[in-house]
């Protein structure tokens, strides 16, 4: 049986003379995963705590839980991977609770792996991409994203798609970072923006 549940979908773009195309993950991409998860200059940025790497179980786990119910995407720029992000349901029930009780809560989560390929520009685009279905496609109502205030690239990618600060939290000290972000961005926000 597969560890990450597939998907049909496949969103592109261009970026210049870059082509940025998500397709779905399978299991075909574990060793990228695998890699990524143990390189702790990556795991600096996509995690809180500080954590040098994660063992292929927990890899499974990750991938394999969140793809059951949520398209979960590796991103290729000319055919070269370079990174995965999805798409999730809002799992978070105190967040879930900021909102009217049926209301469309999703987050957005992103990771380029292949660290060359951080400051370029693409995180914005392919996060965009992402939002792009969510909003055109999915009809979600809101998008709720996080980061931590020492992650400067990814403030800037929600802040440069219109994401504007919704919440923002202390952390416990001592940490790397002091703040918690809350990015929101919502369905008429994101039209107004398209106008
Ligand atoms: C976060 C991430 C997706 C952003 O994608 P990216 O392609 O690197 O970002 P972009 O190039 O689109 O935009 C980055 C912005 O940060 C700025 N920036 C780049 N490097 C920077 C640095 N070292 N310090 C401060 N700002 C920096 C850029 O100037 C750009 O802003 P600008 O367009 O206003 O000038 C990517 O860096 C990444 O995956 N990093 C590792 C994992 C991670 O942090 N995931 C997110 C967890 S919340």
């Amino acid at each position: 049986m597969n560890i990450i549940k597939e998907h049909n979908i496949v969103l592109s773009a261009r970026h210049g003379q870059d082509c940025i195309v998500l397709k779905s993950l399978s299991d075909k991409h574990l060793p990228y995963l695998y890699k990524w998860n143990s390189d702790p200059e990556v795991l600096y940025w996509t995690e809180g705590e500080d954590i040098e790497a994660y063992p292929p179980e927990v890899v499974h786990q990750i991938y394999g839980s969140i793809s059951q119910n949520n398209p979960c995407f590796i991103v290729e720029v000319n055919g070269e991977i370079i990174g995965e992000c999805w798409l999730q349901k809002m799992n978070l029930p105190d967040v879930q609770a900021m909102y009217p009780p049926n209301t469309d809560v999703r987050r957005i989560d992103m990771c380029i792996g292949e660290k060359s390929f951080w400051g370029k520009g693409l995180g914005t685009v392919f996060v965009g991409i992402l939002v792009d279905y969510a909003f055109c496609t999915e009809q979600v109502d809101v998008l709720h994203c996080f980061c931590e205030d020492y992650n400067v690239r990814s403030s800037r990618v929600w802040k440069k798609l219109g994401f504007r600060l919704a919440l923002t939290e202390e952390l416990p000290q001592p940490n790397k970072g002091k703040l918690h972000y809350h990015w929101c961005l919502r369905r008429e926000e994101y039209l107004t923006l398209q106008k």
